[in-house]
């Protein structure tokens, strides 16, 4: 069977096309990602208006070139998909409104997903082909994303249950912020795992090395009894370090030693907290399978710690993170979680989607 998917939640206007079969093994036809970073790097952050304004630009040319590329066209399709929220509803509403339209002029079942199963299910997809089976229930999942960060247990397909999520900002936000306060571009993460990374040769030098240790974040919330997150806290606190030192006469000679500095010293807190939260939930639950998703999972460090953490730790628990291109937004997760629900789920309900289907900016996962 063949599956055609779109993601229009945030800033990236993406279309898949994927074959599977009944036993949940599955093959990427076509993977179109049209990014508008650029567009949005100037202002600092997402532009709703800007960003729909684009994604109606772009959609059907995404459409057009996933077809072209695999040689089908829509009447190909068995079913039709899309990311139905949460995201921002002028995003939302172009992918939504341009697919529910082929479902209903083709007449196929449309499904709708939550964007969040998708960055879950981005981690089937090795090598451009996967298996629903690939991975033993129960599953934690460590989502992590500019949106979310949440810790979602999964029993079975389609089951999921937050067992702990952020307060406050999520934390791609929190490195979008921190970037953005050092006078880096949007999106922060990138550049503060960047600046991190040459910080580290610095400290080779003990001069430096002793200003580094001057250095200290909050780890807010990483001994509370629950699984939340809070990281607006360590925000503030990076912010007020900073102003602090823009005071100061040694800061202004040597601007960006303290940017790398602070970028690392901010990122150590974001993993230390991760990584124990992460600990407790596998002590309370036990799972058979943890798997971290989500924009920021493309971090080294974080991935490097979980990884080396559970391998330590946990060696009985299978580990897995999404290839890089899977990271951030994309279709082809969508279409993976997509196949998902329409064979573990209720197909009836897919029908008449074309006339039912709505977008919802605070779409809830079950
Ligand atoms: O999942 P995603 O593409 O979009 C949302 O669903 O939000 O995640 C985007 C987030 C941004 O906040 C971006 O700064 C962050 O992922 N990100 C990173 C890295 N690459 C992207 N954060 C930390 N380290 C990275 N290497
Ligand atoms: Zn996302």
């Amino acid at each position: 069977m063949l599956i055609f998917s779109t993601e229009t939640s945030c800033d990236e206007t993406a279309v898949a096309i994927l074959k599977f079969n009944q036993k949940g093994q599955f093959k990427l036809l076509s993977n179109q990602v049209s990014s508008q970073i650029k567009i949005h790097a100037p202002w600092g952050g997402i532009v709703p208006n800007l960003a729909a304004r684009e994604h109606s630009k772009n959609i059907l040319p995404v459409i057009k070139k996933a077809f072209s590329e695999t040689s089908l066209s829509p009447k190909n399709m068995d079913l039709f998909c899309v990311t139905s929220g949460p995201g921002l509803i002028p995003a939302l509403l172009i992918g939504v409104n341009a697919v529910k339209t082929l479902s209903y002029f083709y007449q196929k079942p449309l499904i709708g997903v939550h964007h969040i199963e998708g960055h879950i299910y981005s981690n089937y997809i090795q090598k451009n082909q996967g298996d629903l089976k690939q991975f033993k229930f129960p599953i934690l999942n460590l989502v992590i994303s500019g949106g979310h960060t949440q810790l979602i247990l999964m029993k079975n397909h389609l089951e999921y249950e937050i067992i702990g999520q952020t307060q406050d900002d999520a934390v791609g936000e929190a490195f979008d912020k921190v970037a953005k306060l050092l006078g880096f571009e949007y999106p922060g993460g990138p550049i503060i795992s960047q600046q991190a990374q040459e910080a580290e040769k610095l400290l080779e030098d003990k001069e430096l090395a002793g200003k580094y240790s001057e250095i200290k974040f909050p780890r807010p919330m990483m001994h509370t009894k629950d699984f939340n997150f809070s990281f607006s806290g360590l925000k503030t606190a990076v912010l007020y370090f900073y102003q602090r030192l823009e005071t100061q006469k040694l800061s202004k000679e040597e601007p960006g030693i303290w940017k790398k500095f602070i970028s690392k010293a901010f990122q150590e807190a974001v993993v230390e907290v991760l990584q124990h939260k992460t600990l407790k939930a596998i002590e309370t639950h036990e799972p058979k399978t943890v798997l971290l998703s989500g924009g920021v999972s493309a971090n080294n460090e974080i991935l490097k710690t979980i990884k080396d953490t559970l391998k330590e730790q946990f060696p009985e628990i299978i580990f897995n993170s999404p290839e890089k291109d899977f990271c951030g937004d994309n279709a082809a997760m969508i279409g993976v979680a997509g196949i998902s629900r329409y064979l573990y789920g209720d197909r009836k309900k897919f029908e008449y989607n074309w006339k039912n289907l709505e977008a919802d900016s605070n779409l809830k996962i079950n």
